[in-house]
C-alpha cells in the first residue's frame, strides 16, 4: 500500500512536470503564431496608408475596385468636418482619413485570408471596444489570451486572440513511460532492500550464533571453575594430611586419605570429560541412576567438609525408589551443590544436619533436601538460582544456577523455600514418564 502511494506521488510529480513543460511548449508555439499574425495584419493595414497617399482624382474607380476589392469607397477631398475614423454603422468597415482624402475599408474582405487560416479559438479585431471582425467562440474562459494594439497611427485596432491547450497532443506516451519507469525503479529498490535485509538478518544470525557459542563457552568455563574447586581443595587437604602422617611414621593411616584423593581425582577427570563432551554437543549419555547410591557417593566426596562441620547427613531415599534415567554425573553435581551449600550454611550452627528425602508419585520422583541452618533470606529466596548471586565471601554464586540448568536438562524442576524448622528446603521433581523402573 505504502509502495503504491509512493509510486503515485512520484508519477504525479514527474508527470506533472512533463505536462507543465508540454503546456509551456504549446504556449510558446502559439505566442509565436500570434506574433506572426500580428505582424502580417500590421503589414496589411499599413498598405492602406500607402494606397491613400497614391490615390488621385484621376484613378479609375473600377480598376481600383478590382485591384483592392476591400476599398469600398474613396474620395480625394478630406471631409469637412472630419469624419470619425471608424464607421460603426456597418460592422467591419471604417474610414481612414488623410489630407489627400479618405478610404472606406472593408476589414473582413481585407483580412479574409488571415481570418480563414488562423487557428485560435477566438479571434477579434476591434476599435475602441467595437468589434470589427470576430471569429470562433467567445473565448472568455479560455486559458491563454494574447492582446496587442496594431502599431498604426491611422488604424490603431486592437488584436485579441485566445486559446485553450490542446490536451490531445500532450505527450501521453511519455506520461505512461514515466509511470512505468517509477514502477520499475520502486520494484528494483524494493528488491535491493529485501536482499539487504536478508543479508543483515544472515549477518545477525551469524553474529548471534557466535555470541551463543561464546556464551556457552563462558558458561562451561564458569561451571568448570565452580565444580573443580571443591575436589581440588579436598585433594590438597588429603595429600597434606597424608604427608604429615608419613612424616610421623604413621604411613598405614595415610592409605584411606590417598584413596579419598584418588576418588576426588577421578571425579575431576569425570567432570572434565563431561565438559569436553559438552563442548562437542549437548547430548548427554543417559542411564538408570540409583539416587540413593549417588547421594552416598556425594557424602563421601564431601567427607572432609562434613567431618569438619560436624554435620549429620541423613539419607531417607528408600531402597525401593526406582532408578531415574539421567546422567549419573549430572545427578552427582546436583546433589554435590545442594549438600555443599547446606554444609556451608551451617558453619556456625551447633547441631548441623542435612536430610535428603525421596518419594514417588504416579508420574514423578520428588526429592527434598532440608538442612538445619538459618534458611534463605527473602532476597536469596528470590534470586538463589540467578547466576552470580551469592552471600558468601568466597562464593561464586554459580552453584544453584548450574544446579537449576542440570535439573531442567532432565525435564525436572527445582524450588527453594524454608522449612518449618527454619532451614533451607530444596524440592526437586523429576518426571518418570518414559523412565525405566
Ligand atoms: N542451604 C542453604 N541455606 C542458606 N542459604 C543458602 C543455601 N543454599 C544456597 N543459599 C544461598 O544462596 C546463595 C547462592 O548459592 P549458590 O550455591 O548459587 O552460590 P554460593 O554457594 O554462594 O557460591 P558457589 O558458586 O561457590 O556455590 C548462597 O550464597 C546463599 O546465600
Ligand atoms: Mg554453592
Amino acid at each position: 500500500m505504502r509502495k503504491a502511494l509512493i509510486w503515485l506521488i512520484l508519477t504525479v510529480l514527474s508527470g506533472g512536470g512533463v505536462v507543465v513543460y508540454a503546456l509551456h511548449q504549446q504556449y510558446e508555439e502559439q505566442s509565436a503564431e500570434f506574433r506572426i499574425l500580428y505582424r502580417d495584419i500590421t503589414v496589411k493595414l499599413s498598405q492602406n496608408d500607402v494606397i491613400l497617399a497614391l490615390l488621385s482624382n484621376s484613378s479609375d474607380p473600377a480598376v481600383v475596385q478590382q485591384k483592392f476589392p476591400y476599398i469600398l469607397r474613396w474620395q480625394t477631398q478630406p471631409h469637412e468636418p472630419p469624419r470619425p475614423d471608424i464607421n460603426p454603422a456597418r460592422a467591419g468597415t471604417y474610414w481612414i482619413n488623410s489630407p489627400q482624402g479618405s478610404l472606406l475599408i472593408d476589414l473582413p474582405t481585407l483580412l479574409a485570408d488571415f481570418v480563414r487560416t488562423q487557428k485560435f479559438r477566438h479571434f477579434s479585431l476591434s476599435w475602441k471596444d467595437t468589434p470589427l471582425i470576430t471569429q470562433g467562440a467567445e473565448g472568455k474562459g479560455d486559458w491563454w489570451r494574447w492582446e496587442k494594439d496594431i502599431a498604426s497611427p491611422s488604424q490603431p485596432l486592437n488584436l485579441l486572440v485566445t486559446n485553450n491547450p490542446d490536451w490531445r497532443s500532450l505527450p501521453w506516451l511519455v506520461l505512461l513511460l514515466v509511470g512505468v519507469f517509477w514502477a520499475v525503479v520502486i520494484y528494483f529498490y524494493n528488491q535491493y532492500q529485501m536482499t539487504k535485509r536478508q543479508r543483515n538478518i544472515a549477518n545477525l544470525r551469524a553474529h548471534f550464533s557466535e555470541l551463543a557459542r561464546l556464551n556457552a563457552m563462558g558458561e562451561i568455563a564458569a561451571g568448570m571453575v565452580h565444580e573443580l574447586n571443591q575436589p581440588l581443595t579436598a585433594i590438597l587437604s588429603y595429600s597434606q594430611t597424608a604427608q604429615r602422617l608419613i612424616k610421623q611414621q604413621q604411613a598405614e593411616k595415610a592409605q584411606p586419605l590417598l584413596d579419598a584423593s584418588v576418588m576426588q581425582t577421578k571425579r575431576i577427570s569425570a567432570l572434565l570429560l563431561a565438559f569436553r563432551e559438552k563442548l562437542h554437543s549437548d547430548e548427554q549419555a543417559l542411564q538408570p541412576v540409583n539416587l540413593r547410591q549417588v547421594w552416598e557417593r556425594v557424602t563421601m566426596l564431601l567427607g572432609n567438609e562434613i567431618e569438619r562441620g560436624k554435620v549429620s547427613v541423613i539419607n531417607q531415599v528408600p531402597e525401593s525408589l526406582p532408578s531415574l534415567i539421567a546422567s549419573p554425573l549430572g545427578i552427582e553435581q546436583i546433589f554435590h551443590n545442594l549438600l555443599n551449600n547446606a554444609i556451608q550454611a551451617q558453619q556456625k550452627t551447633e547441631k548441623a544436619w542435612v536430610t535428603i528425602h525421596a518419594s514417588q508419585t504416579a508420574d514423578s520422583i520428588i526429592l527434598t533436601v532440608t538442612d538445619g541452618g538459618q534458611g534463605l533470606s527473602e532476597q536469596a529466596l528470590e534470586q538463589v538460582f540467578m547466576p552470580f548471586f551469592t552471600t558468601r565471601k568466597d562464593g561464586l554464586g554459580l552453584g544453584m544456577a548450574l544446579t537449576e540448568t542440570l535439573v531442567q536438562r532432565l525435564n525436572g524442576s527445582i524450588q527453594a523455600q524454608n522449612s518449618a524448622t527454619g532451614g533451607a528446603c530444596f524440592t526437586l521433581v523429576f518426571p518418570l514418564t518414559q523412565q525405566e523402573a
